[in-house]
């Protein structure tokens, strides 16, 4: 999974080591993110609703800051996680190796529009601070559409809100790119949100 493509919202190529975390820099990357996403992933807790015995998938993950989150804050039978880059597959390892070893959590590697899941497997699929670095938006959103079951919730969350610190405010999408989300959401999902929490925009659609 060492391809290159073009970001659907910036229509250049994306090479910052945040979004393409591969090698040394990709590692250093990897745990500035652990510290400086943690607001975002508290925010989309809140917003996911987790329920007992829930199957979760989170997209994009990273080091892992989120995955712990679910598997020590909620009863998630299932957390199942894809991201293409192998050092963030080591990093999330690692910081959630007691749930990793019982089998709680599942580290794949597999991007938004090629998860690997079979169709209507889980219940919630979330992802941070990553839809923007897809090559494809609508390739993404019909794969998370496959994977969630009817009723199941898709939860998309990117750096803004009421409250962006410094990165999110350089970071933030234009109106018109938020629109877009939510009108490709609208097109395959019965019910679609936007939300803006305190770091980050989120947008919530019901399968
Ligand atoms: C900025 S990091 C965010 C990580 C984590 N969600 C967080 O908030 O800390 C972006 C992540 O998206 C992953 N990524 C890049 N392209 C992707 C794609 N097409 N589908 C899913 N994840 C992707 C990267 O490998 C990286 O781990």
């Amino acid at each position: 999974m060492a391809s290159n493509p073009a970001s659907w919202a910036t229509g250049g190529p994306v090479t910052s080591p945040f979004a393409r975390p591969r090698g040394m820099r990709g590692r250093a990357a990897g745990r500035f993110m652990w510290w400086t996403n943690k607001q975002h992933q508290e925010d989309v807790l809140g917003a996911l609703d987790i329920r007992p015995q829930d199957r979760v998938l989170e997209v994009g993950y990273g080091p892992g800051g989120l995955l712990r989150l679910l598997a020590t804050r909620t009863e998630a039978a299932v957390i199942r996680g894809v991201d293409p880059s192998a050092e963030m597959r080591a990093a999330a390892t690692r910081a959630n190796r007691a749930a990793v070893r019982a089998g709680r959590v599942t580290l794949g590697l597999g991007t938004a529009d090629r998860t690997g899941l079979a169709d209507q497997s889980v219940d919630r699929v979330v992802s941070v601070n990553n839809v923007a670095i897809w090559p494809d938006l609508e390739a993404g959103l019909r794969e998370l559409h496959r994977v969630v079951r009817p009723g199941g919730t898709v939860v998309i969350a990117w750096h803004g809100g009421y409250s962006p610190g410094r990165i999110a405010r350089r970071l933030r999408l234009p109106g018109d790119k938020l629109d877009r989300i939510e009108d490709a959401l609208r097109k395959i999902f019965g019910e679609v949100t936007r939300i803006e929490l305190r770091s980050v925009d989120v947008f919530k659609a019901v399968r």
